[in-house]
């Protein structure tokens, strides 16, 4: 009796081994493509490799669970681009690559990080525009793309951003449609120009 009760634990903690290792999988690939495209240097990202069953016990990286909810890369010279891969991380809530010399375009799978209340891409190289699909990100509080080489409107979709609280300082060189935001807490009460402009918290 007791040798059936072990064997039945043994094979559970078995399959509870197998699942983890499926759900975390694509969790490593998204984060590997991630170290891959961000150029990181030999001496960089060393515990971030594939023949680990999870992602959870790499530097830099939160998990609750086996979901990956936090990656903090900031301040580390980083010259590559961002993977679009980055996407497929459905329940991260932050993620901070602020301080790096990051280049290329913000890409549209991001609209897809469907958990993410916390995006920090100040202070890099990014070029191009923001992608629509942001405004599919409900959960986002704190937004911020300053410092950077972006171009073009805020898109329109960000209206739907209801949970943005704190959209940061020197924004865009571009004309930030004031009307978009009415939905916004009240941030833009007028259009604005300025290339500088510091984003009042409150109204
Ligand atoms: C990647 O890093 C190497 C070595 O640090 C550097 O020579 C190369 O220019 C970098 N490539 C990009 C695209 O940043
Ligand atoms: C992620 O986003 C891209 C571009 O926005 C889209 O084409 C793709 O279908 C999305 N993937 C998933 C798994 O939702
Ligand atoms: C806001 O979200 C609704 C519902 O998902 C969508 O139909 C609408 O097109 C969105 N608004 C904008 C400006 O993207």
């Amino acid at each position: 009796m007791l040798s059936k009760k072990m064997t039945l634990a043994f094979v559970l903690l078995i399959l509870a081994s197998a699942t983890e290792f499926v759900s975390s999988d694509y969790q490593s690939d998204a984060l590997y493509a991630m170290k891959v495209k961000l150029n990181a240097s030999s001496n960089q990202l060393t515990d971030w490799h594939l023949n680990q069953v999870t992602p959870c016990l790499w530097n830099s990286v939160t998990c609750d669970g086996n979901n990956v909810v936090r990656v903090t890369l900031p301040s580390l010279g980083f010259t590559g681009t961002l993977s679009p891969r980055i996407g497929e991380l459905k329940y991260l809530q932050v993620l901070s690559l602020q301080d790096n010399y990051i280049q290329g375009s913000i890409p549209p799978e991001f609209g897809n990080l469907s958990s993410l209340t916390s995006l920090n891409l100040k202070d890099n190289r990014l070029t191009g525009e923001i992608p629509e699909t942001l405004g599919n990100l409900l959960e986002l509080q704190i937004l911020d793309l300053s410092q950077n080489e972006l171009s073009g409107n805020i898109p329109s979709s960000f209206s739907n951003l209801s949970s943005l609280t704190d959209i940061n300082g020197n924004f865009f060189g571009a004309t930030i449609v004031s009307q978009e935001f009415k939905a916004i807490g009240n941030y833009f009460g007028a259009s604005i120009v300025s290339h500088e402009y510091k984003c009042p918290r409150q109204l």
